[in-house]
């Protein structure tokens, strides 16, 4: 089947026409619903083993008076810091307290700060109908903006998808850069091809390899990229992080998406694998010296590191 011949794209709705046009220029082509490629969507349970945080009771004090935190139970527990460990309660006043009680508002804030053209939001609403759950548009424009710091010319993707977050890594990476994309649904590669070619990328730009992550990443040349952005399959964070370590230049990024798991990565009690493999891998990330980590609060948290 060659590109633009996907009859699920045509039954869905296509992105807007190319080869190349103007951002915001295009009608958007609003896709039916249905699922057509598979999410990543496996329920993983694992027996409850972990408590990472704090007591959590409320505590005790007048209304408005400065709240004091609870006290520690000796830590850290499981290996993983409390989100208090660093953190010391303060009293917020005024306009503080109010910025701080709209939070919320400077994340919505920071999702609409970089517009999102129509071949983006055509391959988010892709996304959205298979059931998949692509970058935040502020994660994406951080991601942008990392290709581009990186002035990349190589990135290895790890979870195509419907193609938002590569869009977002072609827009930062050089002219001539080329985007490797990896996932195990070709379907979803079929659709992120034809929202790369909609946002006016050459077809040259992006190479898209079918499979699963940990069978493909080994046939990657060794210090050959600039970048690895990883959202895939999140219990194989760790593995994804050899793999980029190996494939990265130095003064290389590797990033992963997702790894706050809605706030689960931080919360006590007992959490699904998954969630228990992504505080290995923050973990990790921290303590390797091979890296110089920051995890960016953005989206579902955007893990980085620099190669040394
Ligand atoms: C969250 S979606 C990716 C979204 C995409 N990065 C975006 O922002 O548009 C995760 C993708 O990873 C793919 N995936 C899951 N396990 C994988 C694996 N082991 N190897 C490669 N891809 C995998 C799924 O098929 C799915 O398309």
């Amino acid at each position: 089947m060659g590109p633009g011949k996907v009859p699920e794209a045509a039954a869905r709705g296509r992105p807007p026409a190319g080869p190349a046009p103007a951002p915001g220029t295009n009608t958007l082509v609003t896709a039916a619903p249905g699922v057509v490629c598979a999410g990543r969507r496996a329920v993983v349970t694992a027996s409850a083993t972990t408590v990472m945080g704090r007591s959590s009771s409320p505590s005790a004090g007048a209304p408005g008076a400065p709240r004091s935190l609870p006290s520690p139970t000796p830590g850290p527990i499981c290996g993983f810091p409390a989100p208090t460990d660093t953190v010391t309660a303060r009293q917020l006043w005024g306009q503080e307290r109010a910025i701080t009680g709209n939070r919320q508002t400077g994340w919505t804030f920071a999702d609409a700060f970089v517009a999102e053209d129509e071949p983006l939001l055509w391959a988010r609403d892709q996304a959205h109908a298979a059931g998949l759950r692509p970058v935040s548009p502020a994660t994406g424009a951080v991601l942008r903006m990392l290709s581009a710091t990186v002035d990349a010319k190589a990135v290895a993707e790890i979870g195509t998808g419907t193609g938002v977050s590569g869009i977002h890594l072609l827009s930062g990476m050089r002219p001539d850069g080329v985007l490797t994309t990896v996932d195990t649904e070709p379907e979803c590669q079929q659709f992120a091809r034809e929202a790369f070619r909609a946002a006016g990328f050459a077809a040259n730009r992006a190479r898209f390899i079918p499979g699963r992550a940990l069978d493909v990443l080994p046939r990657l040349a060794d210090g050959g990229y600039d970048l690895v952005f990883c959202d895939g399959d999140r219990t194989e964070g760790l593995e994804y992080l050899a793999e980029s370590l190996r494939l990265l230049r130095p003064g290389g990024l590797v990033c992963f998406e997702g790894v706050l798991a809605d706030g689960r990565t931080v919360e006590s009690g007992p959490q699904p694998v998954e969630v228990v493999r992504l505080r290995e891998l923050v973990r990790e990330v921290r303590e390797s010296p091979a890296l110089i980590p920051s995890l960016v609060p953005v989206g579902d948290g955007l893990l980085c590191g620099v190669k040394r």
